[in-house]
């Protein structure tokens, strides 16, 4: 006898359906499903700075390699006979089910890929229903973020600048907005050395992108000096006027003239960050906000222990996406051994995803989620809002298929044993 119920057909199928129907009438994807192809019709879409920024890394670009040839030498055994027919992608987090065990990484300056830019990955996400960190170097301010994503999940990234107040600030701003947590960077207390920019001598920020969290900020403007302190350096040469028509364009969006725009980029340069940061100082933001709080950049297991005893509520194990040190080990060679140290708190993992099968792999050595960078930016480089909601559907199904073809019908049944050793 055959059951008769319809089974559901899941993520997975339901988006190869999708995609194969469509090309049965003569239509690609929107965007291309296959990595590496992703990447190279972004990078041509893009300018070269734009390109250069989103996909350039550290140094050699050694740990980028790193992080993706952790994922590629975990190798699965998947087992058969195991009734698959219905799977379970949600995970919980900070007290919130989340229909898939992924959300979408902080990442700054989107405006380089897309106008719509965090907007439309507010809105991807929203529909998707994926969280979404917002980032701290936005290019839209969050409250319009949180505006377009109703009820769906958001946390916000800090960056602890040198200047409190403005922190304190930023986060009564994202309890305002809905942030369900605060994901504290540390591993961008500086910026990295990053050749791909510097041999284009190109930092958004000094053309105002980028600051959108700051330039729609009480605090931050109030602070702003009455002219530019002096770096000692002066720029020349023609790109002048298009530094000062990208000031202009950005601060009319938020009521500033040039000379305050001019101001605005060089007191966020002179306050961005704080290398100062320390772990008493880990305690003080308990004290500055009521949202769980999250350290993303702990790499290594001694790290762990000391946030487990700090009392934080989360980690993220990352590189920044490989953006910050150049030689640093992979990240998923390092999950095992801070989820072990991180006393039962959930550990996420980002640097190097670029497929559901390696949400899989990261789940299976611990994580409770992953984020999500590079691949949903390249979505919205070549299709805005559409773009980034078909980069997360490829994820999500190839996680979905791949734990249905491993015989594993809920990401909780994720472990080492999935394993060939
Ligand atoms: C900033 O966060 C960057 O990675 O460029």
């Amino acid at each position: 006898m055959t059951d008769a119920t319809p089974l559901s057909p899941g993520p997975g199928r339901t988006r190869q359906t999708e995609i194969f129907v469509t090309g049965a009438g003569g239509r690609r994807p929107l965007v291309p499903v296959a990595p590496a192809a992703l990447e190279a019709a972004a990078a041509a879409k893009m300018s070269a700075e734009a390109a250069a920024y989103v996909i350039g890394g550290a140094g050699m670009e050694s740990t980028m390699a790193a992080n993706r040839a952790a994922f590629d030498r975990r190798r699965l055994v998947p087992r058969v006979l195991a009734d698959v027919s219905r799977r379970d992608l949600s995970v919980e987090l900070f007290g919130r089910r989340h229909a898939a065990p992924l959300l979408l990484a902080p990442i700054g300056v989107l405006e380089l890929a897309h106008r719509e830019a965090d907007l439309a990955v507010a809105r991807a996400a929203a529909t998707e229903g994926v969280g979404y960190v917002f980032s701290n170097q936005a290019s839209v301010p969050m409250e319009d973020c949180a505006a377009a994503m109703g009820t769906a999940p958001r946390w916000f990234q800090l960056y602890w600048s040198s200047d409190d107040d403005f922190v304190r600030s930023l986060l009564s701003r994202a309890e305002k907005a809905g942030c369900e947590a605060v994901v504290l960077t540390l591993d961008t207390t500086l910026l990295g050395w990053r050749p791909r920019d510097l041999d284009l001598g190109y930092l958004p920020f000094l053309r105002g992108m980028g600051l959108a969290q700051y330039l729609s900020d009480p605090v931050f403007r109030a602070a702003l000096p009455a002219s530019p302190p002096d770096t000692g350096f002066k720029p020349r040469g023609a790109g002048i006027l298009a530094t000062a028509a990208s000031l202009v364009r950005i601060g009319r969006r938020h009521g500033l003239s040039l000379g305050r725009m001019r101001a605005a980029a060089a007191h966020f340069t002179a306050t961005y960050s704080r290398p100062n940061l320390r772990w008493a100082d880990v305690e003080r933001l308990r004290g500055m906000t009521r949202l769980p709080i999250l350290l993303k950049g702990v790499r290594h297991p001694d790290d762990a222990r000391r946030a487990a005893a700090a009392g934080v509520d989360g980690l993220v194990v990352s590189n920044h996406g490989g953006r910050q040190v150049d030689g640093e080990a992979g990240t998923l060679d390092l999950l095992p051994a801070v989820v072990a140290a991180a006393g039962g708190m959930p550990v996420l993992l980002d640097s190097g995803v670029r497929t559901g099968t390696d949400v899989a792999r990261a789940l299976a050595l611990g994580a409770r989620a992953v984020l999500l960078g590079r691949p949903y930016v390249y979505g919205l480089a070549l299709s805005g809002e559409t773009g980034v909601r078909e980069v997360i559907r490829n994820v999500v199904a190839e996680l979905d298929l791949t734990l249905a073809l491993c015989g594993i019908t809920s990401v909780a049944d994720l472990g080492p044993h999935i394993f060939a050793d």
